[in-house]
């Protein structure tokens, strides 16, 4: 049974997190065998695995009384709820209602079933308005290609996901927020900044440095939102030239959000693996104190602090993205209210 959809307003619709988009929505590592409860674009969403591994994504509510569902019994096709034992099945239907023989509602689908694609060591899921079908999922080249090797890190953060996405649009703020930091010590703190369109969305970029710092960014649309960066790495760090990163941002709700952070190098072989374990060793924990930084300005950031802005020219990326993300917002609520209009 499809969601009923009440029409938001587009600042609405941005604000709890765009449409008709692949998210991912968990690491890989954390839907083992038992049910896992998630939020997700104010959703409540049951994932779980079944015996070939197969990650399955449904509303998190029982259909018979609204219990929630992950803390029930993974059976493998189905989860069975705590409460009563109903049986729900990947597909959202109730499959079995153990309590009572030939229960006239069993085989009936209540439960949305969310279209689930796992790549790159996380869970995809496709948070599409109705009848608006999935997209392909294509990702950058760094997390999606055997010629990178990559780890996943994913953090959850009490702040809107806009802002997660726009600090990410703002590469000036290495030099200063990650000052103190082993790897944006360096280079100019001052830059004149430019902004060029790319197949998929744009790069914003510093005009007189590049290699030094966290000089450009990209945006990308590719039926999830995507950016990257690359941080360039003293020889010593090994192997693979500059460090890339792949971010990625999903809204709990509209006061927090969880971050993806793939870190990638283009690395093969016993190189890869050896600079996996030197990455574990050595580099993670200085990567989470630069993550803190960031997490800890946006976390102090007020909701609204976004209507009382004083702008300059260094904040043209995430005012392009900005209105990149409100433009999708009005063409979703338009297409919304064109379809409620045609059954009206
Ligand atoms: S609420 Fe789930 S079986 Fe009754
Ligand atoms: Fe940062």
């Amino acid at each position: 049974m499809a969601k009923e959809q009440i029409i938001p307003s587009a600042e609405q619709r941005l604000n709890s997190g765009l449409r008709n988009l692949w998210y991912p929505v968990a690491a890989s590592w954390a839907v083992a065998k038992a049910p896992v409860g998630l939020i997700r674009l104010g959703e409540r969403v049951l994932l779980w695995r079944d015996a070939e591994g197969r990650v399955h994504a449904v509303d998190d509510r029982c259909p018979h009384r609204g219990a929630r569902l992950s803390m029930g019994w993974n059976l493998g096709e189905r989860v069975a709820c705590w409460y009563h034992g109903v049986e729900v099945n990947g597909a959202g239907q109730m499959a079995r209602v153990p309590a009572l023989a030939k229960c006239g509602i069993e085989g009936r689908k209540f439960n949305h079933s969310y279209p689930v694609i796992e790549k790159a060591g996380a869970i995809f899921l496709w948070f599409g308005d109705r009848d608006v079908e999935p997209t392909p999922l294509v990702l950058p080249e760094e997390i999606d290609s055997e010629q990178w090797g990559q780890v996943l890190c994913t953090a959850h953060w009490n702040c809107n996901y806009r802002y997660a996405a726009e600090n990410v649009m703002d590469p000036m703020h290495g030099a200063y927020l990650h000052a103190v930091s082993h790897s944006m010590a360096e280079g100019d703190k001052t830059a004149t900044m430019q902004a060029r369109a790319t197949d998929h969305g744009f790069i914003f970029e510093k005009t007189n440095q590049t290699g030094v710092n966290f000089d450009w960014t990209e945006f990308g649309d590719t039926g999830t939102h995507w950016q990257r960066l690359s941080i360039p790495y003293r020889k010593s760090a090994g192997p693979g030239g500059s460090f890339s990163i792949v971010g990625m941002v999903v809204p709990v709700d509209e006061t927090s959000c969880r971050v993806f952070f793939w870190r990638c190098r283009k690395v093969q072989g016993w190189q890869r693996d050896a600079w996996h374990f030197l990455y574990r060793a050595r580099l993670e924990r200085l990567h989470w104190d630069v993550l803190e930084q960031d997490r800890l300005i946006l976390e102090g950031m007020k909701d609204d602090a976004r209507d009382h802005e004083a702008l300059y020219a260094h904040d043209a990326g995430l005012v392009r993205l900005r209105r990149l993300m409100q433009a999708e917002a009005k063409r979703q609520v338009e297409a919304l209210t064109a379809k409620a209009e045609a059954l009206a």
